[in-house]
């Protein structure tokens, strides 16, 4: 079975072929992905302007499927997955209308699948099933959400955050340091010069145990405002101290520090988290997706600590760990062999829950 996988949730239009293979360790094979980014549209204004990014779509959709289906050298595909939700109304309408409208046209099934599902299917893409129960982090620019597996394709939430996601802290303190957007690239490369120890940011953490199932480990949630709410007074009080002018620039040695304390302290709270739960529930793997699952930090830390406490650590290539269609193509497979198939008059929900 073949399918087109399409993926318009932000600021990403993607189209991508995935072909299954029947083969146990790697269910699926990705013979195209194809993505074009709008950041140099969004960048001016410092972050996605909405209407923006649904005009681009507009402009980009037709292109990148059919560079996706040339690419992936087959004459046909078997079903249509697109992302339904959540992510902006208007971007998410356009790769919806599309997909349905070629559902009809191509008479394939239509599959709708929640971007989240997409993130988490990206880790199997690169390294094949993961060992159950699994847990897995979704880190991105609009969730911080942890979610146990112990059924492939059944997720189920133990914490998220109750503020920022992860990544809009990255974009948001990178914006107070006055480096461009998108804010983690960014962030992750002036740190590189930084002294992760600079600076002291608290760590918060938010455990909530059921008082009616005290036996459970309870819900493990997210909070990063108070990071970077602590970013923005140092800056301020840095500011004041050194005598600079309201507009000019942080010396970049300064913008170094900061930036490494912040990536040290989101990276630690992010795995403290991930790992504590995999340890609560005895878990087989352990996951990271979604766009901040990019950061060399990140990736390299959740590693070693695999490798001490003994379970293996899935993260998905570079080029699948920010948005992507191959990721919403395998999890379309994932839901049609589950029987769930939409009707073409299936609408984008820009809030579509799990
Ligand atoms: O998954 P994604 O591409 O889009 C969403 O679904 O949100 O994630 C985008 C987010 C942005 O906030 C971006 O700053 C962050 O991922 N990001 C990173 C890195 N690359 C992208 N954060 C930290 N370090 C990176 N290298
Ligand atoms: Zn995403």
């Amino acid at each position: 079975m073949v399918v087109l996988g399409i993926e318009t949730s932000c600021d990403e239009t993607a189209a991508a072929v995935v072909e299954e293979t029947g083969d146990n360790g790697r269910p699926w094979r990705v013979r195209s992905s194809v993505v074009a980014s709008q950041t140099d549209v969004h960048r001016a204004w410092g972050g996605v302007v909405p209407e923006l990014s649904a005009r681009q779509h507009v402009r980009d959709i037709c292109g990148v499927v059919e560079r996706a289906l040339s690419d992936a050298d087959l004459d046909r595909y078997d079903a249509i997955a697109v992302t339904q939700g959540p992510g902006l109304i208007g971007s998410l309408l356009v790769g919806v209308a599309f997909a349905k409208a070629l559902a009809w046209a191509k008479s394939v099934p239509l599959i709708p699948v929640h971007h989240l599902a997409g993130h988490i299917e990206s880790l199997v893409l690169g390294g094949g099933e993961m060992p159950l129960p699994a847990i897995v982090l979704v880190v991105s620019g609009g969730h911080t959400s942890l979610y146990r597996i112990e059924t492939p394709g059944a997720y189920e939430l133990l914490g998220r955050t109750r503020d920022d996601a992860a990544g809009e802290a990255f974009d948001k303190v990178a914006k107070l340091l006055g480096l461009a957007y998108p804010g983690g690239p960014a962030i992750e490369r002036v740190a590189a010069q930084g002294d992760d120890r600079a600076i002291p940011l608290p760590k918060t953490r938010l455990t909530h145990v059921d008082r009616n199932a005290p036996h459970l480990p309870g819900r493990r949630d997210f909070s990063f405002s108070g990071v970077k709410t602590s970013v923005l007074r140092h800056v301020a009080a840095r500011r004041v101290a050194i005598g600079l002018e309201p507009d000019a620039p942080l010396p970049s040695q300064h913008v170094s520090d900061i930036a490494a304390s912040f990536q040290r302290v989101v990276v630690e709270t992010l795995l403290d988290r991930l790992f504590e739960a995999a340890r609560a529930y005895g878990a087989g793997s352990v996951g990271l997706a979604g766009g901040v699952s990019a950061n060399s930090r990140l990736r390299e830390e959740a590693a070693a600590r695999g490798s001490v406490e003994g379970v293996p650590v899935f993260i998905p290539d570079l080029a699948l760990s920010t948005d992507n269609a191959a990721m919403i193509a395998a999890a379309g497979l994932r839901r049609y062999r589950a029987g769930a198939v939409g009707a073409l008059d299936v609408n984008a929900d820009p809030a579509l829950a799990m």
